[in-house]
């Protein structure tokens, strides 16, 4: 979603601006801006429609510099994308704005605004927190007061940044649902909507919570909660090195992160396991008393974390016999949901701040759960601060917006889980003994698959003409088609759907012919032969195929059938992991054939703060 970045400091603010804006790019790119306080009074504006490349050419035909400045990039809401709608706002040249969210009562309140005489210069609901908070600077509160007034008629979710051009000696923020975090630096201070923006100035950070407003000096930060009282937030020291998010010799970060896999899946198990069973104690200092007491569990996430939710449903019934639902969280949050005593609700989540799994768990704190638990990627987020439970995943910095290692991270943490909760129901402690070992062997496997790289390029250039494509798994392997197809449609911008292979007769077969490619993804499992009669179904209308099989399987290249043979053995709890990649890099290969933006496809963003 939309990135902000705010800095008031003792030197020109702009290139710490311009680069936290970078760092952030991925959250949201369809136009940048920003604003600074030449000297007082003198606001310079530069905005560009674009990355933030754009901008800079801008800055360059046109430099400013300032000690005090604000700077956003964003991904549209309310109002197309164009220069006019692009932030900063600003209210008659004196209050600059940016705003990550959605404000839900804007209408009302620019009727009221227009009728004093503001006008407005954008379609976005942002531009009336601008004039709103002017108009409260004009009748005598100063900006503090201002935005606290301000902030008191807003509704829906924000992060803001303020300051007044005429009084240049701080810059004023505010959230509720949106991440915001101060960084405390030695020679000024620093807003942005994570770390890793801020990471080139400082390590030392405060996190808002909701409702904080902060008065941002040069020598002091002063937050104050939803009711008004000064509070202190504790500081933290960020471990992410400057450097965790640069791609390196890679061609796009999505590669890269691909390439990571093996190193984030041992991270993610490592230090969790003990000889033949899991930690619980990896689950925070509660695990011990909760997690006896579960008899159920609810999954509810967005987007590719949505689908390691699916395959944890596998994990969690067949592996520790506990039943499971898994639900997407924007549905979830308004089906008023029946929780049956024991249920344990699990949030799944990269950024930690995704509008509607953040807001599906407060639901949840009402609903009588036996707690809250999260898995997530980002220490600092929302997420993990407010779950009772949580298990990192140590996935690094993703910074592609097509998922990747997060996602089998995730599956890694999910495995734990299974283990952890099967561990306290009884289940045989030689057969968690077995699922341990095989949970260990994951990043050798994966490694081992990033081998046929060359092979699925290949492939690519079939794939690339065409406009549509089916993928096809059973079981554990079914929802790792779902997440095959999500790829190639994100990336590629080829329409892609996943179907559990046993449907296919019932609606996808008739869309089957030589140019819609059908992928498919064959373990060895129980469900092989099965399988095998679906893919002659299709094989019969004279669909191509292209399948990632177990080299025991016995499906073997031929007329119309592409086959690449998977690393041999792969246990049942292994294969979604396993699978995964080949998937990954089809999508990835797919697209760099068809010249997309690989890491910023468009019109979507990596971190979705509004509903
Ligand atoms: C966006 C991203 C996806 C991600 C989803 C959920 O749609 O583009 O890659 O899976 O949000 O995000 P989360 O951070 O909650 O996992």
């Amino acid at each position: 979603m939309c990135g902000i970045v705010g800095a008031i400091a003792a030197h020109d603010v702009t290139p710490v601006l311009i680069d936290g804006l970078r760092r952030l790019e991925y959250r949201g790119y369809d136009s940048t801006g920003l604003a600074v306080v030449q000297t007082k009074g003198a606001l310079a504006l530069r905005r560009a429609v674009g990355k933030v490349a754009r901008l800079q050419e801008k800055l360059h035909a046109e430099p400013c510099a300032g000690f005090l400045g604000i700077a956003h990039s964003r991904w549209a809401t309310h109002g197309g994308v164009t220069e006019a709608n692009a932030h900063p706002h600003v209210s008659e040249g004196r209050i600059a704005l940016i705003h990550n969210g959605i404000i839900e009562n804007y209408v009302e309140l620019k009727a009221e605004l227009c009728d004093k005489g503001y006008r407005f210069a954008s379609e976005t609901d942002t531009e009336v927190i601008a004039h709103l908070i002017h108009d409260f600077v004009k009748q005598g509160l100063d900006l503090t007061a201002a935005v606290q007034t301000a902030v008191r008629r807003l509704s829906g979710a924000y992060a803001i940044v303020v300051f007044d051009a005429q009084i240049p000696d701080r810059i004023v923020v505010a959230r509720i649902a949106s991440p915001l975090v101060v960084g405390l630096g030695s020679d000024g201070h620093y807003v942005a909507s994570d770390v890793q923006a801020l990471l080139p100035v400082t390590r030392r950070f405060k996190f808002l919570e909701e409702g904080d407003v902060a008065d941002i000096r040069i020598d002091r930060v002063t937050i104050f909660d939803a009711a008004g009282r000064i509070v202190d937030r504790p500081e933290h020291e960020s471990s992410l090195s400057a450097d965790a998010v640069e791609r390196g010799e890679y061609a796009h970060y999505m590669l890269k992160e691909i390439y990571e896999q093996p190193r984030a899946i041992a991270d993610t198990l490592s230090e969790r396991i003990a000889g033949d069973h899991v930690l619980e104690a990896a689950f925070g200092p509660r695990a011990g008393d909760i997690l006896p007491q579960v008899q159920q569990v609810h999954i509810v996430a967005c987007g590719t974390s949505y689908h390691a939710g699916l395959v944890a449903r596998y994990y969690l019934e067949q592996g520790a016999r506990i039943p499971c639902s898994v639900e997407v969280a924007s549905e979830y949050r308004y089906r008023n949901p029946v929780v049956m005593p024991g249920t344990l609700f699990l949030a799944i989540s990269q950024s930690g701040e995704t509008a509607d799994t953040l807001a599906a768990l407060r639901e949840a704190k009402k609903l009588g759960y036996v707690a809250t638990a999260a898995i997530c990627n980002v220490p600092e987020s929302s997420l993990v601060r407010e779950a009772d439970l949580v298990l990192m995943t140590r996935a690094g910095p993703e910074i592609g917006v097509a998922s990747t290692k997060a996602f089998t991270t995730q599956l890694a943490a999910l495995g734990l889980l299974g283990l952890a909760i099967a561990q306290r129901r009884g289940i045989d402690r030689r057969l968690i003994a077995l699922y341990v070992r095989q949970l260990r062997r994951v990043p050798e496997m994966v490694e081992h698959t990033l081998r046929l790289d060359g092979q699925i390029r290949a492939w690519a250039e079939h794939f690339a003409s065409k406009r549509h494509a089916l993928f096809l798994g059973r079981g554990p392997t079914y929802p790792i088609a779902m997440e095959g197809a999500l790829k190639l449609k994100e990336i590629s911008y080829i329409h892609a759907e996943a179907y559990a292979a046993g449907e296919l007769k019932h609606g996808p077969l008739a869309l089957v012919d030589d140019d819609m490619p059908v992928v498919a993804v064959a373990p060895n499992n129980p469900l092989l032969e099965k399988l095998k009669s679906n893919l002659q179904e299709v094989r019969a209308r004279g669909g191509r195929l292209f399948v990632f099989a177990d080299p025991n399987t016995g499906i073997e290249s031929s007329e119309g059938v592409e086959v690449i043979a998977m690393p041999d053995h792969i246990e049942p709890l292994q294969a979604p992991l396993v699978y995964t990649l080949p998937l990954q890099l089809l999508a990835y290969h797919v697209a760099v054939h068809r010249g997309t933006d690989v890491d910023q496809p468009r019109n979507l963003a990596k971190s979705v703060t509004v509903e």
